[in-house]
């Protein structure tokens, strides 16, 4: 069963992993024997494992085979995913093999998410489970708990920063309130997300204590040098992801007298994966992770993971080889799990982690940035420019469109799309950041700076999705008209993420349109870090106050915001046109207005949307060529719309068109 390669000569690659896998089964065999495994778990992983074996040996060898104990780990790596799905439970067993009959399950229109941090949503796990029943009432079918491992104390970057995988922070709960709420979630159709913080660990876990002990084993888990000298050279090429925590990419560590990679916070050690002993200990950790009930596992600064000097250690080849690896491991040994990639960088990069066999679903970065530049600038043209040629991915894969999330906004678009309509890229990023903290005149949006870096000029964007929308501001201005446009904006900001193509994922928070929270600087440990004026606690107040108003049919703006969405997300889940990824723009002769049609099996949908606060014009022949039809129903409005005269959108206008 030697393959050949192209050429015609035997593939060596393939005939060493045949011999290793040889070398591995009778101890595979052995170890199911040992730990008396029921013969059918061990059939299905063996099957998986052999199937998936010459794909994940390559993988190996690529990136270990310099190692002289490459053998030893790939027998770990094995026995490690073996334990994985010996400890997976049964119900997670029987929705895998649900998955696997049906492996695009994620692209349904059904499919709509939402993120929190536990502790300001329901301040613990076990008073999140009673929030299910609001998270059903909003529409969502997906939540992504933000990070709730154990971390350091003081500042722990939002829960990035993780002293321990496998406990939760005691402050929201325990492992069990975890796998509890997770199968109260499964009950309930609602998928859970959590992290894989896998590019660093918190300086006080417990292979980071002992780096700093002295012992060298664990200190090859990181990247520490005695002096300034590598660093420097590698230095040379890297950006700053965190200029305001610390100039450069590298922290002095007293005890150790060593300098530690630290890409972001100081305290945030990068994990060294040119060691398979990284590897092989974070699968483990992965896998934990996953049999506490995860059906969706968001892969963090996944960009980072692989430094190679004289380049800007970031998107590597490396990485990519990598996530493939933790994937077909996971399709061995936990195959209902489905990747999300956060690779906030180039669009150019961001699609390279999109793959079934790397991460199926990922944070659409490019669009996010683009829906806010075309608010900005009323037009869209760029926005138009990018999704002609970016939004198409490839099949089983879906994006992740969202508006805001825990971060900052940073204007990822490329500068070649740009240079093309005359926009020069990095002019037009200081636009932006100016219109976004209010400070070009007219502008209607309250964000403040993030990480302005005064070497490069760069900076970033922190701001509720209401306090950028301008209802800040139009809160305080007291005026009505500007309030209802900036509602207006925000509705077509969702009707845009609710349809173009992917699944949408709503910040929550947004969905009562809460503002900035200025008070965020009287924690010390947040003072430093602007992320945290849009990660306002949840006000249940809105709720309670939104219950008597619907009794009294006097709808406030948090209501009317709420209901706006919750019926868009209804709508959507009502929409077989909206499943699936396939999107094709439509030409309108107005460049304010963004218009494309979504298809799936025979239905079709014509969404149009005004990003101006006028009225704006599309000829009546784009949308009879665009819908393919004379007679439409917006579905948002439930008014028909004829083509014999041209269409009138309002200001802020969204219409979700279908032929009648
Ligand atoms: C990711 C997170 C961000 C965090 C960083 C470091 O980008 O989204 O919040 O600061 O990783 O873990
Ligand atoms: C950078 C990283 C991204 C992270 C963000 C946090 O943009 O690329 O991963 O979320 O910083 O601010």
């Amino acid at each position: 069963m030697i393959g050949t390669s192209r050429n015609g000569q035997p593939d060596q690659l393939q005939a060493e992993a045949e011999i290793s896998l040889k070398r591995l089964l009778p101890r595979l065999e052995a170890f199911w024997s040992e730990d008396d495994v029921a013969s059918g778990l061990a059939r299905d992983f063996t099957q998986r494992l052999v199937a998936q074996w010459p794909r994940l040996f390559r993988l190996l060898f690529t990136l270990y085979h310099n190692r002289y104990d490459f053998f030893y780990h790939l027998e770990e790596i094995m026995f490690t995913a073996a334990r994985g799905w010996k400890q997976r439970s049964p119900e997670l067993r029987e929705q895998d093999d649900h998955r696997l009959n049906d492996p695009t399950w994620f692209q349904s229109e059904h499919m709509v998410g939402g993120a929190l941090y536990v502790d300001l949503f329901s301040e613990n796990l076990s008073k999140l489970r009673e929030c299910i029943p609001y998270f059903k009432d909003l529409g969502l079918t997906y939540v992504h708990l933000m990070p709730l491992f154990a971390v350091r104390p003081g500042d722990n970057d939002g829960g990035y920063a993780i002293s321990n995988y496998r406990s939760v922070d005691p402050r929201l709960g325990t492992i069990d309130d975890l796998r509890q709420l997770a199968d109260e979630f499964r009950e309930a159709g609602v998928c859970l997300c959590l992290d894989f913080v896998f590019n660093h660990t918190s300086d006080d876990h417990y292979w980071a204590q002992h780096a700093q002990a002295g012992d060298i084993e664990y200190q090859q888990y990181y990247y520490c040098f005695p002096d300034r000298t590598v660093p420097d050279q590698y230095e040379r090429t890297l950006r700053e992801i965190f200029p305001t925590v610390r100039r450069g990419n590298f922290t002095w560590h007293d005890g150790m007298q060593k300098w530690v990679w630290t890409t972001f916070n100081s305290f945030q050690w990068d994990l060294n994966y040119g060691n398979p002993a990284v590897f092989r200990a974070m699968l483990e950790e992965m896998l934990f992770i996953a049999n506490t009930g995860v059906d969706i596992l968001r892969l963090d600064a996944v960009a980072f993971i692989w430094k190679q000097m004289g380049t800007n250690c970031e998107n590597r080849p490396e990485a990519h080889l990598l996530i493939q690896a933790f994937n077909c491991l996971a399709g061995i040994a936990a195959p209902g799990l489905v990747f999300k990639s956060e690779a906030i960088v180039h669009p150019d990069e961001v699609v390279k982690y999109i793959g079934a066999e790397e991460c199926q679903i990922s944070y659409n970065p490019t669009l996010m940035a683009l829906l806010w530049e075309s608010l900005a600038t009323r037009s869209t043209r760029l926005l138009k420019k990018s999704l002609s040629h970016r939004h198409r991915l490839p099949h089983g894969t879906s994006w992740v469109n969202y508006l805001r999330c825990h971060d900052d906004i940073g204007w990822t678009f490329d500068d070649e799309d740009a240079a093309q309509l005359g926009i020069n890229g990095y002019d037009h990023r200081q636009f932006l950041n100016n219109f976004y903290t209010g400070q070009f005149p007219g502008s209607f949006a309250r964000g403040v700076p993030f990480q302005h870096n005064p070497t490069t000029g760069d900076m970033r964007i922190s701001g509720t999705l209401a306090s950028l929308a301008g209802l800040e501001q139009a809160i305080e201005f007291h005026d009505p008209k500007l309030i209802e446009m900036s509602v207006r904006r925000m509705c077509l900001l969702y009707g845009i993420t609710l349809s173009i193509g992917g699944i949408p994922l709503l910040y929550l928070g947004e969905e009562w349109g809460m503002l900035n929270d200025y008070d965020f600087v009287k924690d010390p440990a947040k003072a430093g870090d602007t992320r945290w004026i849009h990660r306002p606690k949840m006000k249940w107040e809105y709720l309670q106050n939104f219950q008597q108003e619907v009794d009294e049919q006097n709808g406030s703006i948090r209501g009317k915001i709420f209901r706006s969405i919750q019926k868009l997300i209804s709508l959507r889940k009502n929409m077989p046109s909206l499943a699936g990824q396939q999107m094709d723009l439509v030409p309108v002769d107005n460049p304010h207005v963004l218009g494309f049609v979504r298809h799936f099996e025979g239905n079709r949908t014509l969404i149009l949307a005004n990003f101006t606060e006028e009225e704006q014009r599309v000829p009546a022949n784009n949308v009879r060529t665009g819908g393919l039809g004379r007679f439409f129903q917006d579905l948002i409005s439930e008014q028909e719309i004829a083509t014999h005269e041209d269409l009138v959108l309002q200001p802020y206008g969204l219409l979700w068109l279908e032929r009648i």
